[in-house]
């Protein structure tokens, strides 16, 4: 007779094989190493594959994790903690022990993972014929083609297509403005460092450059636990930072006539607590899953302003970001709500090609949104509305605000 704890070594080993036998979740199986004749890029193996070959927007991951080296390819990758690996027992917990727990999943994984969870609901016998010329949108009054944008990101390399460049991104605020296309808004991203004088110039820069807004990353309080990049020792950026606060807000309001947006609000409380202190726009986000692992992800964030205060969607206009690797993903986020969706690692990864690489993710999003709200029977893609989704499955994870 095994003992139980024999039985539950076996269930857990049995789970973990199920598990691993599953395409790895970033690069879904939809045939790229049968058709380049490879089984797994070897990481650093130095090939690029040609962009012709580059068929939907998680390929970029596959392209880019066999072209940069691996402490390359990890600055990206890189997640909060745990990242990725859910672990296997989990979900055999329920069963063996009987604990009543929630499957939880990592921040990283989340983002990706949860989308999957809301279930699109096609209406059928539409007139859905006009849709490709309903993807435009205004972002703080500013006319942009498609609802999505690039994300900020440090080290961002050549960042000729970046909408909203990071602080530490490699080329400076001046040099990119120099780089981006006549008649392209770009909103600044800013870290507030150490002293408001370095703050001020940074405004001052951004707005001499001809960025339409400031974007504040408040979802950095302390430095994060990130093992993938601690392990090739990537340097973090520096967290001597002012302590940032709402006080804090108010007075950066008052050294730039730019709207400054928060970027990283992540609970119902800081939504509302943002649009009292008049932020024009607010950022869900939390950071890719890179700060704060088991953080919630964007869609949870999402259902829990939209069920404890909807008004928040028509108080601010409501930008977010993390996880979005689909048309489906954006179509799920706009319906409830959001005006925009920013996209950072697909787009990163995208720019090992340059220009070309970016403006080919760009045509394939566009793509899948108007094909995804034709067959959801949308007609015009800035009227899609929660009625286009079943939430059912995610709603009793929701925070309910007391
Ligand atoms: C390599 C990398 C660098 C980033 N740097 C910044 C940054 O400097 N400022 C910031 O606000 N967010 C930064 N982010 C977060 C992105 O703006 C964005 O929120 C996140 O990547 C979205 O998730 P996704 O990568 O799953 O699309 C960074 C993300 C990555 C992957
Ligand atoms: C890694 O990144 C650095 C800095 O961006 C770059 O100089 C170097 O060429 C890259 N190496 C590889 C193998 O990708
Ligand atoms: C999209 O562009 C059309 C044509 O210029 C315009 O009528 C419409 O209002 C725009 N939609 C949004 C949401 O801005
Ligand atoms: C934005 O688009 C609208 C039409 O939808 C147009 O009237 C307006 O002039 C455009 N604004 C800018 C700044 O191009
Ligand atoms: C911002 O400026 C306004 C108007 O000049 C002033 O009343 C307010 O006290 C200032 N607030 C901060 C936090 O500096
Ligand atoms: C938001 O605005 C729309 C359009 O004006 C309105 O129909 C809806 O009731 C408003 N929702 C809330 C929660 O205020
Ligand atoms: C799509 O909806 C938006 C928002 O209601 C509206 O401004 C726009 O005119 C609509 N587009 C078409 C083609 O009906």
């Amino acid at each position: 007779m095994p003992s139980f704890s024999t039985l539950a070594f076996s269930f857990a080993l049995l789970a973990y094989q199920c598990q691993a036998a599953r395409p790895f979740l970033n690069e879904p199986d939809t045939g790229i190493t049968t058709f380049l004749g490879t089984d797994t890029p070897a990481e650093a193996s130095g090939a690029l594959m040609p962009l012709d070959d580059i068929i939907a927007i998680p390929d970029f991951e596959f392209a880019a994790r066999a072209y940069m080296s691996s402490a390359n390819y990890s600055y990206y990758r890189t997640g909060a903690a745990g990242e990725f690996s859910m672990p296997a027992f989990t979900i055999l917990i329920p069963f063996i022990v009987g604990y009543k727990i929630l499957i939880g999943f990592q921040a990283y994984r989340s983002n990706l993972e949860t989308y999957n969870k809301v279930k699109l609901r096609p209406r059928v016998l539409r007139d859905i014929t006009g849709v490709p010329y309903t993807l435009n949108t205004t972002i703080l009054g500013y006319n942009f083609s498609a609802p999505f944008f690039i994300s900020p990101a440090a080290k961002a390399g050549k960042a000729n297509a970046v909408a909203e460049p990071s602080l530490f991104a490699t080329l400076s605020i001046n040099e990119i403005a120099a780089a981006k296309a006549a008649g392209q808004v770009t909103f600044q991203q800013i870290y507030v460092r150490s002293k408001l004088s370095s703050v001020q110039t940074d405004f001052d820069e951004a707005e001499a450059a001809g960025s339409k807004a400031i974007v504040w990353s408040v979802d950095n309080a302390w430095g994060p636990t990130r093992s993938r990049s601690a392990r090739w020792t990537h340097s973090e950026n520096d967290y001597d930072y002012l302590p940032s606060t709402w006080e804090l807000y108010e007075t950066l309001k008052n050294m730039t006539s730019l709207p400054i947006i928060p970027k990283g609000i992540q609970t119902v409380e800081d939504a509302l607590l943002a649009v009292e202190h008049g932020a024009p726009a607010i950022f869900i986000s939390n950071h890719g899953g890179r700060q704060l692992d088991t953080s919630q992800s964007t869609m949870e964030i999402i259902m829990e302003i939209y069920n404890n205060a909807p008004q928040v969607f028509n108080q601010t206009e409501v930008l977010a970001d993390c996880g979005v690797r689909y048309g489906t993903d954006v179509l799920k986020l706009l319906a409830m709500g959001v005006k925009a969706v920013g996209m950072g690692r697909p787009f990163m990864y995208s720019n090992i090609y340059g220009a070309d690489g970016v403006a080919r993710l760009i045509d394939m999003m566009k793509d899948e949104i108007i094909a995804d709200a034709g067959n959801l029977g949308i007609a015009n893609v800035s009227e899609i509305s929660p009625a286009a989704l079943n939430l059912n499955a995610l709603q009793p994870l929701i925070y309910t605000m007391s």
